[in-house]
């Protein structure tokens, strides 16, 4: 992936940090997601004054790509901070829903500060439906 596509998908996150909600923490993020088709989706948070409501933009973002139908290419994240934010836990693991392993995945702060990761390096041994789709044994009784 040539650094000149990410240009792209920079942009489409920075447009989303600018319209997060985010009155109690201030911390202002947003996403974007480059689909298997090569449109862009975005997201931003969306706080919440009963606190524990709020929604990342990573997982509004992965909202409006399940709307349109599409798989995850490559993931952005801006933020206005010291240094760039990886993905929180919820976020990695809705992430893993839908992307393969090596999805990359950016995180830049406003003043390019950039840390590169993948889908696979943030949730190694992550639990997928791959779990849920092996068969168990039966035992006797449920014969
Ligand atoms: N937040 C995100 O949107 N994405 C992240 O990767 C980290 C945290 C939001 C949630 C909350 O609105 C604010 O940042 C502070 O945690």
């Amino acid at each position: 992936m040539t650094e000149r596509s990410w240009t792209k998908l920079w942009k489409a996150a920075e447009a989303a940090r600018r319209r997060a909600y985010a009155p109690y923490s201030k911390f202002h993020v947003g996403a974007a997601i480059e689909c298997d088709d090569g449109s862009i989706v975005s997201g931003c948070n969306v706080e919440n004054a009963s606190y524990g409501l709020t929604v990342c933009a990573e997982r509004n973002a992965i909202g409006a790509m399940v709307l349109q139908g599409r798989k995850p290419k490559r993931v952005s994240i801006v933020v206005d901070h010291v240094r760039p934010v990886p993905p929180c836990g919820v976020c990695r693991q809705v992430l893993a829903e839908f992307a393969e392993m090596n999805v990359e995945v950016r995180s830049k702060t406003l003043d390019g500060q950039e840390l590169k990761t993948t889908v696979g390096e943030l949730l190694p041994f992550a639990f997928t439906s791959a779990f849920l789709d092996e068969a168990k044994p039966k035992t006797k009784k449920q014969r």
